[in-house]
C-alpha cells in the first residue's frame, strides 16, 4: 500500500494584525486566498486529504476550500490555544498511519515539492518528526532550531530563548512532518506554556523535545526562506504580492510571453497564456483569464472576471488584438483575429473570428458573428431596469457608428444598420435599417438662434 499524506492546515489564529472584518487567510495574493496557495501546495505534494483547522465563524474559508477538488475535512478550534492545541483539535480526523504534515495557512510561498521532500526526509530517517528549517537574513521572531551533535534536540520560541539561543540562525519555517502513528503520543506529551499575557499555549514545536525524550529520531530539511514567509499584516501582504508578481512575470516570460515593461503588468495567479503573446505596458490580468497564442494586448487594458459573483471564464483566442484601453469582463470571448479597440467594454459578449469593435462601444449579453463590424459608439442596451436581455448579431453585419441596440434583439447575417440609428426590433438577414429623427435645415437659422439665445441670457443691452 502506498504511503498516505495528510496535510493539516492551521488557520484558526485570530489574525488581528490584519485589522480586518474578514478572516486573514481569505485575504488574496494574486487574486487567490492565502489558504488557497497552501492547499494548492498540499495538492501538488500529493496529499490525499487536507484537514483545515478553523475558528468558529470561518464558514467562508471552508466553502472556499471545498470548491478546490481536494478532500477537505474541517476541524474547529475554540479558543485558539496555540499551534499544538490546533493540531489536537484535528486529532480525530487524522489517519492512524502514514505522513501528517502540518502547514500554516498564512505562508503562501510554500511549495508542493518542499512538503513532499520534508515527508520523505522523515521517512528515510525513520524519524518521528521532521522540521522544515531555514536561515533568513533576520531570524527575528522565529523559533530557533537547537541542534546537538548534528541532531535536532528542540525548538525554542524566540520569546523564551536566551541570548545564545537567539544567536542561532537556523529557524523553524513552521512546517513539520510527523509519523502519524506516533503523533498522538507527542500531542499527549505537550505541556502548556504560560504566555506573558492571556491564556496558556500549547506549542507544536515542543513535539521535538518530546520525541527526543522518548529516544525517537528527529530531522531537519531546509528550504529557501521565502517559502516560510508568513503574512501577518497588510504590509507583509503587499510585500508578498510584489514577490508573487515578480515570480508570475518571470514564469510567463520564460513560457514565451513578451512584456514590453514587465514591472507594470499585473497578473492573477491563475492567468494562462499561449506563446507569442505580447503584453504592452500597464496591462491588468485578473482571475479567470485565458489568452491564446499570438494575441497582442495593448497598453492600459483591463481583463478580469469577477468572482465569486461572476467567474464565467474570459477567453481571448489566437491572434486577437485587444486595446489600448479596452475592458473585458466575465464571459467575454474574443474570437481568432478579432479586434477590440480603445474604450470598448465587453461583458458576457462573444465576438466571432475576424469581428471588430474598435472604438467606444459597450457590448453586453451579446454575440457578434464572423467578420462583422461594430461601429464607433455602438451600445447594446441589455438592461431595462428589471432584467438583462440578449442581442444576437449575425455574420458580416455592418453596424454604423453610434447605433443604439435595444435588447432583446436579433440582427440577421449581412444586415446593415445606419449610423446613429436606434434598433428596437429584429432586423432580417440582408436588410438595411436606418432610424433617425428627420433633419431640419433653415437658411440663416444659426444667426437667428444666436440672437434669441443672447436675448434670453439678457446680454443684448
Ligand atoms: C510559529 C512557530 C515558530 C515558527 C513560526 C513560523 C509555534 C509555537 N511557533 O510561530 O516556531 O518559527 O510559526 O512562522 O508553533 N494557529 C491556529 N491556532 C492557534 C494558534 C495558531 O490555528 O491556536 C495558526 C495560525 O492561524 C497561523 C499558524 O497557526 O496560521 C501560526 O500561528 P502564529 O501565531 O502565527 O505562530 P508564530 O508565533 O508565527
Ligand atoms: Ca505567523
Amino acid at each position: 500500500m502506498s504511503q498516505t499524506l495528510t496535510a493539516v492546515v492551521l488557520a484558526a489564529g485570530r489574525g488581528r494584525r490584519m485589522r480586518s472584518d474578514q478572516p486573514k487567510v481569505l485575504h488574496e495574493l494574486g487574486f487567490r486566498p492565502l489558504v488557497g496557495h497552501v492547499l494548492e501546495a498540499a495538492r501538488a505534494a500529493g496529499a490525499d486529504a487536507a484537514v483545515l483547522v478553523l475558528a468558529p465563524g470561518m464558514g467562508a474559508v471552508a466553502a472556499y476550500a471545498e470548491g478546490l477538488g481536494l478532500t477537505v475535512r474541517v476541524a474547529e478550534q475554540e479558543p485558539p490555544l496555540g499551534t499544538g492545541h490546533a493540531v489536537m483539535a484535528a486529532r480525530d480526523r487524522l489517519p492512524a498511519a502514514g505522513d501528517v504534515v502540518v502547514v500554516f495557512a498564512d505562508t503562501p510561498f510554500l511549495e508542493g515539492d518542499t512538503i513532499a521532500r520534508l515527508a520523505r526526509t522523515r521517512r528515510d530517517a525513520g524519524a518521528a518528526v521532521a522540521v522544515l528549517g531555514m536561515e533568513p537574513d533576520e531570524p527575528g521572531g522565529y523559533g530557533r532550531l537547537v541542534e546537538r551533535d548534528g541532531r535536532l534536540e528542540a525548538i525554542v520560541e524566540a520569546a523564551q530563548a536566551d541570548a545564545a539561543t537567539r544567536a542561532i540562525g537556523l529557524v523553524n519555517s513552521g512546517v513539520m512532518a510527523f509519523d502519524a502513528a506516533r503523533l498522538a503520543t507527542l500531542l499527549d506529551a505537550l505541556e502548556p506554556q504560560s504566555a506573558r499575557d492571556g491564556d496558556p499555549e500549547y506549542y507544536l514545536t515542543d513535539t521535538v523535545a518530546a520525541a527526543r525524550a522518548r529516544g525517537w529520531e528527529t530531522v531537519v530539511a531546509r528550504c529557501d526562506p521565502i517559502e516560510g514567509l508568513g503574512v501577518n499584516d497588510r504590509l507583509q501582504l503587499a510585500e508578498a504580492e510584489a514577490v508573487l508578481q515578480r515570480r508570475l512575470r518571470a514564469h510567463w516570460l520564460r513560457e514565451g510571453v513578451t512584456m514590453l515593461d514587465p514591472a507594470s503588468v499585473h497578473l492573477a495567479a491563475d492567468a494562462r497564456f499561449g506563446r507569442d503573446v505580447v503584453l504592452e505596458p500597464n496591462v491588468f490580468i485578473g482571475p479567470g483569464v485565458v489568452v491564446e497564442d499570438g494575441v497582442r494586448i495593448r497598453a492600459f487594458s483591463h481583463l478580469t472576471t469577477d468572482p465569486p459573483k461572476d467567474a464565467t471564464p474570459l477567453v481571448v483566442r489566437k491572434g486577437a488584438v485587444i486595446g489600448p484601453f479596452a475592458r473585458l469582463r466575465s464571459g467575454a470571448e474574443v474570437g481568432a483575429g478579432a479586434h477590440v479597440g480603445n474604450f470598448v467594454e465587453l461583458k458576457n459578449a462573444r465576438l466571432d473570428a475576424g469581428a471588430k469593435a474598435n472604438h467606444l462601444t459597450y457590448l453586453g449579453d451579446c454575440t457578434v458573428g464572423r467578420d462583422s463590424n461594430v461601429g464607433a459608439g455602438t451600445i447594446t442596451c441589455n438592461y431595462d431596469g428589471f432584467a438583462k436581455w440578449p442581442t444576437t448579431i449575425g455574420r458580416e453585419v455592418f453596424v454604423g457608428s453610434n447605433a443604439t441596440l435595444v435588447a432583446p434583439l436579433t440582427i440577421g447575417d449581412g444586415a446593415l444598420i445606419g449610423a446613429g440609428s436606434w434598433v428596437g426590433r429584429d432586423v432580417p438577414a440582408g436588410a438595411s435599417h436606418v432610424a433617425r429623427g428627420a433633419a431640419e435645415q433653415r437658411e440663416g437659422g444659426a444667426a437667428r438662434l444666436a440672437r434669441h439665445l443672447a436675448r434670453r441670457a439678457g446680454k443684448d443691452g
